[in-house]
Order: structure tokens, then C-alpha cells, then sequence
């Protein structure tokens, strides 16, 4: 088949680079020239395991191209996926003023029948306004296709070469076919093609992204729980996840979910029921939990260093991890942001450290935080380590380098990632998220 991807970002390019991968001809729009340049010359702009040969290997077969030409591309193609940025507005409502606008621009370069399918994760009803933004548009007839993304950064691409399901919101049998087609390579293993209509389609990314943020900020208020009666978080967790009906997955605590989905698609749920004078208790009560939580560390550093403005005046805190969590560069609503500016506004000298989103934190930060070129560097003088994302390199330390560059062996970890008796056995103050 013939493919057009309009939106080349975490989404759009794992999407093209999978479905080129299986045999169809795609070409990748993106409106930002500079990235268009750079992916054509095999310049990855984000990253993604896998990616990168994924890219290079199926652009070098020809079978994916990038451009800026989205009419071109349109004319060109089949089937045109819309998977660009449905960032958060003000209110908390999802922003579609790009969905819409490249809808528009997509019924303007048709020149005969096409299937327009939403990639991305969009409020319910938003299937309909696509529809009416293009009809007004074109005379030519179309398909509306409403098909969330369920994959999760830093393993997109086996997410999506392996999908759990493949959910698909259709009004007619023709798209519904051509999409089912399309999506059997990847569902060789026996994952379910799930068709339905578009309000459910379009509510099942809502309904998953906001039940796994709905388990963090449970747990984290049970490790919270666990903290005032001397109690294991890990114990308790295990002792949960054995239970057949709840499962092992996402009940780890932690200072708080953060990227691009979690907290702005548990907002826009609030909102779009809200829309409809329904007040979802349950997810108010999740970002609230989640907000707080990402403020956690900042309240054991309180604890430690005493509280006030310039209670850190004069010390360096190192600050392991950056990305929002770990196999990404992603630093959208990252946990690490407010922890930083919290330890900035408290007068730190702060240092940082994360294996791939050093570059992305020097847009954030700029001259305000130092950016070491390793784990150990940051570490240099400090008086505490703070551990925000769980890169696995943190997982098995050199101790003894750790408290040789250390000024003081102190280590708060937002991860869980070691044993305390263990870390303190070896000389240090360790406190971690809901274990005494
Ligand atoms: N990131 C994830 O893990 C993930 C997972 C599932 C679903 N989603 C959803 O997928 C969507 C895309 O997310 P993302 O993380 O890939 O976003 P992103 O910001 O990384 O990428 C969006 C891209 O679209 C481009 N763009 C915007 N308007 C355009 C237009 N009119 N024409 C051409 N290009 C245009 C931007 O330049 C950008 O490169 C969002 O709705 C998101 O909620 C994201």
C-alpha cells in the first residue's frame, strides 16, 4: 500500500518506519524543515531503540522517503495517517488545532478517494470534527479512521511491530477492510484486531493510559502509607502483584509519571467530561496525587537540609536521570523538571547526569544546572545523589567510587533501585520512596 504519515515525531516516525518495514511504499511529512533535512540524510531526531536502522535500512530501499511536500504526498497515497502533537491547552482540554489543521490540509491535495486515519490521541467526538473539517473542504469522498497508538517510548518500535491489539474506529466496511490488511502483518502472533465504532476507539487510549496512571498514584500513596507505619513498599507490592486479578505491572513507586501521554490524557479526560457536566472524581484525584509526588524527594531533601529558600546555598546536588523515564530522550513533564527547579530555588549548586537527554535538558536549563559528561562526574563534590529515572546503568554502581567523589555519601533514590541495608552497610545515608 501507499502511505503518507503527516507528523514525523515519536509517533509518526516509529509508525511510518514499522508499516515501510512490512513492504509499503511511505512517505513521512513533517512541517519542520530542519528535521525533514536531517531524517534524509538519516538523521534521527529523536531517540528510540531500534530506530535508527529500522530508518535508514527501509530509506535506503527507497520504500521511506520524508518530505514537506504534504499535497504531494497526499496525491501519492492510499492511506494518510495524521500523528501529530495533541498537546495540552490551558484548560486541560487536548489542543487539535494541529489534527485539524492537517486534516484540512490533507481534504485540500485529495484528488480522489482516501482513507484519513487519527494516529493521534484524541478526545471522543474528535473522529467527527476530522470529518467535518475535511468535507468542507473537498468534494472527493473519504474515510475517516480512528486508530490510537498504544506505544510506549523507549521500546516503540517492538510495540508496534508487536502489538497487544490494534483498536480501529470506522464508520464504513470499505476502510474497515483496507485497515485490517494493513495492520495483519503485525498481528501474526494472534494479537486481536479490535473494529469498532469511533467514540470507543477513540476512548480506549484514554480509558489504558489513564488506569496505568490511576496504579502509579496508587502505589505511590500506598509507599507514601508505608513510610508513616514503618512499612515496605516492596513487600506490599509483591504481596499485591501476586494476586491473579491485579497482575505485577505498573505498581512500582516512584516520584511520579511524567512524558507526553500520562498527564495530559488523564487532564483531557477530566475535561471532556467535564464537557458533559460529569465529574471524573477518580482521575482529579490521580494528577493531584501525581503532582504532589513529583514534589517528594524535594520534601525528604526539606528533611535532610532543613527548610527555606536558601537552605542549599553553598551545596552541589547531584541528580541522576533527566528523561521522564528510561530508553528515552523525552523530558516532557518529566519528574525531573520540578525537582531541579525546586533544588535551584533552594539555592543548589546542581548537577546533572542522564544517558541520552543531556542535550534536551540544556534547552530546559541552559547555564543553570552543569551537565556531566558521566554518572561518577556528577557526582564530584556532591552532598547528596537524588536518582529520578531508573537508567538501567544506575542499577549496579561502583559504591566505593560513588563515596570517593561524593563530599557527603548521601542518596535519595525516587526509584527504589537498591537495597537499603546494603547501601547503608557501606557507609550511606540512603532513604528511598516507601521502605524504612
Ligand atoms: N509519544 C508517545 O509515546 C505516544 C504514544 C501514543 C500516542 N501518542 C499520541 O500521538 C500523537 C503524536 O505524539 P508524538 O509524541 O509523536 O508528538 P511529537 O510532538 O513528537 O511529533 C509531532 C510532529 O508533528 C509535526 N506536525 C505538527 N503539525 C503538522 C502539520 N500540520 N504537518 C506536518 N507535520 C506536523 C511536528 O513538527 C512534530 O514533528 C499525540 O497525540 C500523542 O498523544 C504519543
Amino acid at each position: 500500500m501507499r502511505i503518507a504519515v503527516v507528523g514525523t515525531g515519536y509517533v509518526g516516525l516509529v509508525v511510518g518506519a514499522c508499516f515501510a518495514e512490512t513492504g509499503n511504499q511511505v512517505v513521512c511529512v513533517d512541517k519542520d524543515a530542519a528535521k525533514v533535512r536531517g531524517l534524509r540524510r538519516g538523521k534521527i531526531p529523536i531517540f528510540e531503540p531500534g530506530l535508527e536502522e529500522l530508518v535508514k535500512r527501509n530509506a535506503a530501499e527507497k520504500r521511506l522517503t520524508f518530505t514537506l511536500d504534504l499535497k504531494t504526498a497526499v496525491r501519492q497515497s492510499d492511506v494518510i495517517f495524521i500523528a501529530v502533537g495533541t498537546p495540552m491547552g490551558e484548560d486541560g482540554s487536548a489542543d487539535l488545532q494541529h489534527v485539524l489543521g492537517a486534516a484540512r490540509e490533507v481534504a485540500r491535495a485529495m484528488t480522489a478517494y482516501r482513507v484519513i486515519v487519527d494516529k493521534s490521541t484524541v478526545p471522543v467526538g474528535t473522529s467527527e470534527l476530522v470529518r467535518e473539517a475535511i468535507r468542507r473542504e473537498t468534494t472527493h469522498p473519504f474515510s475517516v479512521v480512528s486508530n490510537p497508538e498504544f506505544l510506549k517510548q523507549g521500546a516503540a518500535v517492538d510495540d508496534f511491530l508487536k502489538p497487544d491489539r490494534v483498536v480501529l474506529g470506522v464508520t464504513d466496511q470499505k476502510a474497515a477492510d483496507l485497515m485490517v490488511e494493513l495492520y495483519r502483518p503485525f498481528t501474526r502472533t494472534g494479537a486481536p484486531i479490535m473494529v469498532m465504532d469511533c467514540p470507543s476507539a477513540e476512548l480506549c487510549k484514554y480509558a489504558a493510559n489513564a488506569m496505568l496512571a490511576t496504579r502509579i498514584s496508587f502505589m505511590n500513596e500506598i509507599a507514601n502509607v508505608c513510610e508513616l507505619f514503618g512499612a515496605d513498599v516492596d513487600m506490599v507490592r509483591q504481596a499485591v502483584a501476586t494476586d491473579k486479578r491485579i497482575g505485577p505491572a505498573f505498581l512500582f513507586p516512584g516520584v511520579g509519571y511524567g512524558g507526553s501521554c500520562f498527564p495530559k490524557d488523564v487532564q483531557a479526560i477530566v475535561k471532556f467530561s467535564a464537557d458533559k457536566k460529569y465529574r471524573f472524581r477518580v482521575l482529579e484525584a490521580v494528577e493531584a496525587v501525581n503532582a504532589a509526588q513529583k514534589q517528594r524527594l524535594l520534601f525528604k531533601v526539606d528533611a535532610m537540609f532543613g527548610k527555606g529558600t536558601k537552605s542549599l546555598a553553598g551545596k552541589a546536588i547531584a541528580v541522576w536521570g533527566l528523561a521522564f523515564k528510561p530508553r528515552t530522550d523525552d523530558m516532557r513533564e518529566a519528574p525531573a523538571i520540578p525537582i531541579i527547579e525546586g533544588l535551584l530555588a533552594r539555592g543548589a549548586k546542581v548537577q546533572v547526569y542522564d544517558p541520552e537527554a543531556r542535550e534536551v535538558a540544556r534547552g530546559i536549563f541552559g547555564t543553570s544546572i552543569t551537565y556531566a559528561p558521566h554518572a561518577y562526574h556528577a557526582l564530584t563534590g556532591a552532598d547528596a545523589l537524588l536518582i529520578v529515572t531508573e537508567w538501567n546503568e544506575f542499577r549496579e554502581p561502583d559504591f566505593a567510587k560513588m563515596k570517593k567523589a561524593m563530599k557527603r555519601p548521601v542518596i535519595l533514590d525516587g526509584r527504589n533501585l537498591y537495597d537499603p541495608k546494603q547501601v547503608r552497610a557501606l557507609g550511606f545515608t540512603y532513604q528511598s520512596i516507601g521502605r524504612p
